[in-house]
């Protein structure tokens, strides 16, 4: 067991992901973030110290589920204070799973600016894999906007309403290309060809994955998007998905995966025997009317080393709007070994989360949860609660439920939701179902994709259906036998997702839509469990809000 120690200073650099000039936030003045790699079972120790001149940061490490270190989960407002500028934070846990991860900027749309990259979890020593391998490449996919976060954030909260619309480029390993198309005119209907001779040394010259022929190699996909649903395909190669979200699944062959923000997968292919061949790795946007052109990167085969792009078309990825194919896709996802244990059979509560766009106070648009828009409070939730200060957050429960009579079909009869900050409390290891139900938006005829992303724990996803959960005929057809277990879940467009967890980790945690922008415009719940059991937060979690004033000098001894 292995502690990996890291120091990354967080601040903004000059930058071209898509071969256009742009600030962004970087780590160690490097963009994507560096990547953490390790053994399941390893110590990570990551001090961050904040350069941002004006504002505070926090790191989320995505689907790491921080057993004993809520204060490590990196939440600004729930877990932690954010760190200021020229202050450090020191993150601190156990990598106990093997898996593929990522981290990312957890406060404000911090995300979208740039910060995250990629987290490995290695099987530890003496185990294995329940597949070989002999080779593996690692795609870290995002979306990136030319327009700067700080007037995104301003047009999603403005009267009227900004949209932040679709993004420029898709990047793969932070790398995309704006304005021209690697493959020449085929994507985007023929815009300019992009002159890859010039791209050497550039930000933005696309990433070459080497391969040997008549390998087998794991290739791990994770999606840290703000806003785009993916697809990924490979010219001429299969894919095997082996994992998803730090959990194997029984191993099932596509042309190509879907991979929603917040998702990751592994996938293995075997290499042809064509030496000195090269192929399109192709990744296009799903769900929602594409505006933004796909990303690509080069497979190339040994022996040679040259840089040169395919002659091949790249794979097509399907149409946008083909939500059967991408209900295939995510209903053929099964544990690789049924999991669920025998307690997890008895559900000791159920909530039904109905998601709704909604105004508020007349024309400001929100994304509501039980007609609840999610508001963060000053103080930060851990240490509000575990030192009991009142009056730091909404004390009343949010609802459980939804009027039975709601049309989620239609646009809402009354659009109108509160803001609130109250939370779920949770029994301690207790079995929770959560009932993701989507409904129509504001317009007519409009229903988003949601990847929804629970903090802390991993969950069994029992079953989606179409239109609104009925419990007598959909609770019965819950898969209880090998349902597979992931931190993110899509809810389709008009339909529902049921989940399953057990509250057996100490803390407070968000979950909550992965898409950016939504969250920000109150698309997420809060939930807490076995506060009294933990030890005292760290205090450099707490200097802010009322923990900031009322405990900094009396309850703290060490
Ligand atoms: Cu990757 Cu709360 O998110
Ligand atoms: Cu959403």
């Amino acid at each position: 067991r292995k502690t990996h120690h890291f120091n990354w200073e967080i601040g903004y650099v000059f930058w071209s992901p898509d071969c256009q000039q742009n600030m962004m936030i970087g780590i160690n003045g490097q963009f994507p973030g560096p990547t953490i790699r390790a053994k399941a079972g390893d110590i990570i120790v990551v001090e961050v110290k904040n350069t941002l001149p004006t504002e505070g940061v926090v790191i989320h490490w995505h689907g790491i589920r921080q057993y004993g270190t809520p204060w490590s989960d990196g939440t600004a407002s729930i877990s932690q204070c954010p760190i200021n500028p020229e202050e450090t934070y020191v993150y601190r846990y156990t990598v106990d799973k093997p898996g593929t991860y990522f981290y990312h900027g957890h406060f404000g749309m911090q995300r979208s600016a740039g910060l995250y990259g990629s987290l490995i979890v290695d099987v530890a020593d003496g185990e294995k894999e329940p597949f070989n391998y002999d080779g593996e490449l690692n795609l870290l996919l995002s979306d990136w906007y030319h327009e700067n976060v700080f007037s995104q954030m301003t047009g999603l909260s403005s009267s009227p309403f900004r949209w932040i619309g679709e993004p420029q480029s898709i990047l793969i390993n932070g790398r995309g290309q704006y304005g021209c198309s690697l493959a020449g005119g085929i994507q985007n209907g023929g815009s300019r060809k992009c002159d890859v001779a010039n791209m050497t040394g550039t930000q933005c010259r696309p990433v070459m994955f080497l391969v040997e022929p008549k390998k087998t190699y794991r290739i791990r996909i994770a999606s840290t998007t703000s806003l785009a649903s993916l697809n990924m395909a490979i010219g001429e190669h299969k894919m095997t998905v082996v994992e998803a979200d730090g959990n194997y699944v029984k191993p099932f062959r596509v042309t190509d995966l879907d991979i929603y923000s917040g998702e990751s997968y592994s996938v293995l292919i075997a290499t042809r025997k064509k030496r000195s061949s090269n192929f399109w790795i192709n990744v296009g946007v799903r769900g929602r009317k594409p505006a933004t052109p796909p990303a690509m990167a080069i497979l190339n085969y040994k022996p040679s080393l040259d840089y040169k792009l395919p002659k091949s078309r790249p794979p097509v990825t399907p149409q946008w709007n083909d939500f059967a194919r991408s209900k295939s896709f995510t209903y053929k996802l099964r544990a690789r070994r049924g999991t669920l244990k025998n307690h997890a059979l008895t559900v000791n509560r159920r909530i039904e989360l109905l998601n709704t766009q909604n105004k508020m106070n007349g024309n400001y648009l929100k994304w509501a949860i039980n007609n609840v828009s999610l508001v963060l409070p000053p103080t930060p939730y851990l240490g509000a609660l575990k030192y009991g200060l009142k009056g730091t957050f909404d004390a009343d429960s949010p609802p459980e439920t939804f009027p039975k009579s709601y049309n989620v079909m239609a646009p809402a009869q009354n659009p109108n939701t509160t803001q609130s900050s109250n939370i779920y409390v949770l029994e301690f290891n207790r079995t929770v179902d959560v009932i993701l139900q989507n409904a129509n938006a504001l317009a007519e005829n409009v229903s988003e994709v949601h990847p929804w992303h629970l903090h802390g724990h991993d969950f069994w996803v029992l079953g989606y259906g179409d239109g609104k959960f009925r419990k007598e005929k959909d609770i019965p057809r819950f898969n209880l036998k090998n349902p597979p277990l992931k931190n993110t879940v899509v809810v389709f467009p008009y339909g529902w997702t049921a989940i399953r967890f057990i509250a057996d980790n100490p803390g407070v945690w968000a979950f909550h839509c992965h898409i950016e922008p939504h969250l920000h415009m109150g698309m997420g719940v809060v939930v807490s469990e076995g506060i009294d059991l933990l030890g005292d937060v760290p205090k450099e979690a707490l200097a802010c809000g009322k923990t900031g004033t009322e405990l900094m000098n009396t309850t703290f001894t060490s």
